[in-house]
């Protein structure tokens, strides 16, 4: 294989050329990767009141979540929100480059202090003005003899823990000091999902789809790449070589990787001829994020990054899909290109995916007794990430 056209990245990495090597080896052999057996799961996995509770519990109540991308903050003084679960928080580019991330929340009568993400040099509360700065620290306030001083102590914003890594910036939803460690937390994945250079990903779009469905079954359809060239034969499935992925476990996480049709390329030439194809890579990062990068027939690459939430209910859910453009900002030539692409994303998942998980969800509500879905070997994502969900969620399957 010719290193040199290694993928879309500037360095060839010795693993984008073992991933490249292993779907021509699929594309050829007409094999995809395999998990040892099938499993079944019990309907109950997706309605389970109790379960449900556990997982908002312990899983959506304490994990860190992503927030956003790095390039959504790139200057001081940037803020995005994430109240998406859990209390509504603001994450800051500081001064020096660094993030913090508050409770949007006044510490003078619990006023909500921004309803939307933006630029501010300080943040000053609609309801009576009082005033904190990007470190969080309260600057100023109306009339402040009205205040008794011993009430006044411990007035700063309260903090919530936020860490930044590889392009990425999560937050746990609770207030806490701790910085996230997010390249500890993520382990051996680290270095894979640093392979495609989402610190220079920008954003140019995004949007929120909601479901009637546990948040697990939408989940799920990110989790294998089985249903892509069936249910999503006239749009994105066209794209790629059907059932046919190369899959790799790191931890709690997994990467799923999908062969373009330009790897019919490969077919019937010795392996030594094969020509290095990029191929379009799903991350998934545990608990509930999916992030896809494809080549874009124009040039360039879009990045994908889906973050599935359940809803108020076990059986409603949401999800936010943020579209990227993999390598720099957007420019008044390229952007419509990328905004078409994530309106293609959104259809796509809208009408396809989460109208079989709709579909699918509610008739595992009346489902007849004993009947247990079946998740093939084909289909080894989607067992990983039960198991350790329930793990997380202490509600072994
Ligand atoms: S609640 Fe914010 S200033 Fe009063
Ligand atoms: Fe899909």
């Amino acid at each position: 294989m010719d290193a040199e056209a290694a993928s879309r990245i500037d360095a060839p990495h010795d693993e984008n050329v073992e991933v490249c090597r292993a779907l021509a080896q699929h594309v050829n052999a007409r094999s995809t990767d395999l998990g040892e057996h099938s499993s079944l799961i019990s309907p109950n996995f997706y309605f389970d009141a109790a379960r449900d509770e556990a997982e908002k519990r312990n899983i959506f109540g304490k994990m860190p979540m992503l927030a956003g991308l790095s390039k959504d903050i790139p200057n001081p003084g940037d803020m995005l929100l994430f109240d998406l679960v859990g209390p509504s928080i603001m994450v800051v580019r500081a001064k020096d480059g660094s993030v913090n991330a508050f409770l949007n929340m006044c510490m003078h009568r619990a006023a909500k202090l921004v309803n939307e993400c933006g630029h501010h040099a300080r943040f000053i509360c609609p309801f009576h003005a009082w005033t904190f700065d990007l470190q969080g620290k309260l600057i100023g306030v109306p009339r402040k003899d009205a205040f008794d001083p011993e009430h006044m102590e411990s007035r700063n914003l309260v903090c919530v823990p936020v860490g930044e890594w590889g392009g990425m910036i999560f937050v746990k939803p609770h207030a806490g000091d701790e910085r996230i460690d997010v390249e500890a937390m993520l382990g051996e994945f680290a270095p894979i999902v640093s392979l495609f250079a989402l610190e220079n990903a920008h954003k140019v779009a995004e949007g929120r789809l909601d479901f009637d469905a546990n948040w697990k079954y939408a989940l799920d359809t990110y989790c294998e790449g089985y249903h892509v060239g069936f249910l999503h034969s006239k749009t994105v499935g066209a794209l790629y070589l059907g059932d046919l992925i190369k899959y790799d476990a790191f931890g709690r996480n997994h990467r799923i990787a999908f062969a373009p049709n330009a790897y019919k390329a490969t077919m019937g030439k010795a392996e030594d001829e094969w020509p290095m194809i990029p191929y379009s890579p799903t991350y998934y990062i545990f608990p509930n994020i999916a992030i896809n990068i494809q080549p874009m027939e124009q040039g360039g690459s879009f990045v994908s990054v889906h973050r599935i939430f359940p809803g108020e209910t076990v059986g409603k859910g949401f999800s936010i899909l943020g579209t990227y453009k993999l390598d720099g900002a957007p420019t008044d030539e390229d952007r419509h290109h990328y905004e078409a692409a994530h309106e293609l994303i959104m259809k796509v998942v809208g009408t396809e995916d989460y109208s079989v998980s709709a579909g699918g969800y509610n008739n595992l509500k009346h489902a007849p007794a004993g009947f247990r879905s079946v998740i093939g070997r084909n289909e080894l994502g989607v067992q990983n990430v039960h198991r350790h969900l329930a793990e997380e969620a202490g509600m072994p399957l």
